[in-house]
């Protein structure tokens, strides 16, 4: 089973990138050929200053590793390093409906945030497709918010299959019946349901562009005015608390289960403050993540070896990549 998924570095990493996604890049770790990457080029559709970029890119990078991520057995490498990316991106795009982009989230989402709109972010679900597909990748994990991209991915595959493989059945995409399998495999998204959205201080999705996170590895005082900036109503102390508080929905992810269920029964029972509940979630924050943050600290003083691994993980991917890019390139009469 090959395992691919990808971050932007368009921020600092944040408790929705660790529990809707790293948590599960780590697990997955050893149960396929895993391949995660820094998405360093879509992340240019929002950072415009170069030393942003390429700093964020190497902390994306120690992000990873701090949380668990083992260049042993994962690859771990820069989107920007695999030039067979931006390639079948073109190709990809030749067959790619625009009605398909015009209702894609990630771009409706920023117009009617009224972010102007470019030919980067418009085309952003073609790059991630090809992301994807150049591996011949079987399973994405994600977050529920990147879920369309996969199904893209896998209509554009189907799309490109039916035209340049002949005798290619829709039907039965991997050859069985037909003994013609796509070029393109159709990967599956998985998401964990129970963190399939982690919600941000402010009670929206966690996320990059809203100003709503709690990062993993901003220091103390950031973290403390952050967890005690998470936004609650005027319920009483003595009044049991609301289930669908974004408080509520951080502990349940961050405290340990044991120590959930008291909280739990605290939270319904009434008679605690949301201050006390905040404290519990920092403490529970530190005692989870403080051992990642110290390896991170460590990372910080060594980015001669975050290039290494990243270097030698561009390499090892772009030898997954080469048999793939190689059938595309001769099913459209480019490399006969
Ligand atoms: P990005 O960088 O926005 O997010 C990275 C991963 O974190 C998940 N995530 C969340 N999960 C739960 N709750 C949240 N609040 C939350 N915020 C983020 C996302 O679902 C995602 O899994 N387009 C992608 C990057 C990408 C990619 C790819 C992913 C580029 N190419 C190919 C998979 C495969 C993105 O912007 O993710």
């Amino acid at each position: 089973m090959r395992i691919l998924s990808g971050i932007q570095s368009s921020g600092k990493q944040h408790l929705g990138n660790y529990y809707g996604a790293i948590r599960q890049f780590v697990a997955m770790q050893d149960q396929g050929e895993a391949l995660y990457f820094i998405a360093n080029l879509h992340a240019l559709t929002t950072v415009r200053d170069p030393e942003a970029a390429a700093t964020l890119t190497r902390e994306t990078a120690m992000a990873f590793l701090a949380l668990g991520l083992d260049p042993a057995r994962a690859i771990l490498f820069r989107q920007s390093d695999i030039p067979e990316i931006t390639e079948l991106y073109w190709i990809l795009g030749t067959v790619v409906p625009l009605s398909n982009l015009d209702r894609a989230h990630s771009y409706k989402d920023k117009i009617a945030r009224g972010i102007s709109a470019d030919f980067g972010l418009f085309a952003y679900p073609v790059l991630m497709a090809s992301d994807i597909l150049l591996y011949g990748s079987d399973v994405v994990p994600v977050g529920r918010d990147q879920v369309q991209h996969i199904e893209f991915a896998r209509d554009w595959a189907t799309k490109f299959n039916v035209q340049y493989v002949p005798g290619y059945d829709p039907a039965d995409p991997t050859g069985k019946v037909s003994g013609r399998p796509g070029i393109l495999r159709l990967p599956e998204a998985v998401v964990q349901e129970s963190t399939a959205v982690i919600p941000g201080i402010d009670g929206q999705k966690m996320s990059k562009s809203y100003s709503n996170t709690i990062d993993l590895f901003a220091d103390d005082a950031e973290i403390k005015r952050r967890i005690m900036g998470i936004k609650t109503d005027s319920t009483p102390v003595e009044a049991p608390k609301p289930l669908d508080a974004p408080l509520y929905q951080l502990l349940r992810v961050v405290l340990p289960p044991a120590e959930f269920v008291e909280v739990d029964r605290a939270w319904r029972a009434g008679g605690t403050g949301y201050g006390d509940f905040k404290k519990r979630l920092l403490a529970g924050y530190h005692a989870t993540f403080d051992p990642a943050r110290a390896r991170y600290r460590a990372l910080e003083k060594d980015p001669a070896e975050v290039d290494r691994i990243l270097r030698a993980g561009a390499e090892r991917a772009r030898a997954v990549a080469a048999p793939i890019i190689s059938r595309v390139r001769a099913a459209v009469g480019i490399e006969r």
